[in-house]
């Protein structure tokens, strides 16, 4: 870990826009760790634990719409919960945690997509929620928006539900996309791109190839 902690574990978050394809990967990525009969914990903001399945369907399940102040507040709520309930206990314990999502969404969504919090505010607001943890690897899933859109649109024509923010303005997907375009160039030390317009499979291989390149297994 990158904080200092006394533990082994490690945490590798899978970021990128609605619609990339990280979910399918996490779990490919779970299977291959596990197989390496590494010990590995998936999971998920928001809405790992049961707290945070309230403040998911609250949020994203569009029966209210929250300002983006409270919507901020919320993802942090959702964060601190689970940092502290699911992610440390099992840092501690030595396990891989493979997080879908985690504080470059809120970078994203909320800084950039919302134009919410100045930087500074939301950095201490971070690390409040988040204890200090931070990721010993991001892997950013890039996919061109119109792509994207048209992925979300055909999961729910096949009637998948699309979530509140997947419903947002093509304009709102550019600057998400556009923020976590930064992030890769500013924190390359951490954050790996992805090229997400890939086979599924090929996907793989490029993340199984950051694996090996970054010395992780
Ligand atoms: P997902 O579980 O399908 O990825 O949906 C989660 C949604 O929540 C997605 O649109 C991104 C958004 N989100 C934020 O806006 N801020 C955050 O901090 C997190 C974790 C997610």
């Amino acid at each position: 870990m990158t904080d200092g902690r006394s533990n082994t574990g490690r945490l590798i978050t899978f970021e990128g826009g609605d619609g990339s394809g990280k979910s399918t990967q996490l779990h490919m990525t779970e299977t291959w760790l596990s197989e390496q009969g590494y010990k590995v914990r998936v999971t998920h903001e928001p809405g790992d634990t049961q707290l945070g399945k309230e403040i998911r369907r609250l949020l994203l399940e569009g029966e209210y719409t929250p300002v983006p102040e409270c919507e901020l507040l919320m993802f942090l709520a959702d964060r601190a919960q689970h940092v502290r309930e699911v992610m440390m206990p099992a840092l501690e314990a030595g396990e891989w945690v493979l997080c879908d999502r985690y504080s470059d969404s809120t970078m994203a969504y909320q800084l950039a997509g919302r134009k919410l919090a100045d930087l500074e505010g939301l950095n201490s607001m971070l690390s409040f929620a988040e204890l200090g943890i931070s990721p010993d690897l991001t892997l950013w899933f890039d996919l061109p928006v119109t792509e994207a859109l048209h992925r979300i649109r055909s999961r729910s024509s096949m009637g998948e539900a699309s979530t509140r923010l997947d419903e947002e303005a093509q304009s709102f997907h550019e600057s998400v996309h556009a923020a976590f375009a930064k992030l890769h160039s500013v924190h390359s030390d951490r954050i790996s791109r992805i090229d997400a317009s890939e086979a599924i499979d090929r996907v793989q291989q490029q993340i199984q190839a950051v694996f090996t390149e970054r010395g992780l297994v």
